[in-house]
């Protein structure tokens, strides 16, 4: 069985651009600029664990983690998954662990990566449940933060782009599913 691929038209345009891949690629190179002068990355007595959130970070964290090498920081990476969207574009109640990681972070610093900083329940559960493995300080970072929606108090060390409250796609993250490998962030 072939693949089909279609060409996107004007017929087919696809999710309207909200930042270009060439916007992206620039701010992550700023962004893991910042990220090696933080001062818990800087004064680290152990090696920092890269800590992804599955599964709409997987791209941001990949382009980062190419970043930081590129200036001479090598990471560990390890994955963990939680749920709260369900297959909609609301959250749908408490933030759950589907998959925890394979590397602990005790003992150690965390970079923690998540596409968008939204409610803040996502990444309050993710700090508190890093401390209890342990780790030594949490230095997080997202690709995109709609600070209009924000309901827990927690904010995010390192922030690629401010976002307006618009449910965006691609780049790592889905509606239903679709969307993950557009290599910009778009709005339906
Ligand atoms: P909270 O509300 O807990 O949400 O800060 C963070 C998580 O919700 C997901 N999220 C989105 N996913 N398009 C997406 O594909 C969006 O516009 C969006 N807003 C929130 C995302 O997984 C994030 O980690």
């Amino acid at each position: 069985m072939s693949l089909e691929l279609r060409p996107r038209t004007a017929q087919a345009p696809g999710p309207e651009v909200l930042f270009s891949a060439a916007e992206i690629a620039a701010r992550i190179g700023t962004l893991a600029d910042e990220i090696i002068a933080d001062p818990v990355m800087v004064e680290a007595a152990r090696p920092p664990l890269a800590v992804c959130a599955l599964r709409g970070a997987f791209m941001f964290t990949a382009d980062l983690m190419r970043a930081l090498s590129a200036r001479g920081l090598d990471l560990e990476v390890t994955f963990l998954q939680v749920a709260s969207y369900g297959s909609g574009t609301a959250p749908q109640g408490p933030v759950t662990l589907l998959q925890d990681t394979d590397s602990t972070a005790a003992g150690r610093p965390v970079l923690l990566i998540d596409d968008i900083l939204d409610t803040g329940h996502t990444l309050a559960f993710l700090q508190t449940h890093l401390r209890a493995q342990g780790a030594t300080g949490i230095v997080s970072t997202v690709l995109l933060d709609k600070t209009e929606r924000r309901e827990a108090g927690v904010s995010a060390d390192h922030i690629g782009f401010d976002c307006p409250n618009v449910f965006v796609v691609g780049y790592g993250m889905d509606a239903d599913g679709r969307y993950r490998g557009l290599p910009y962030v778009g709005v339906l």
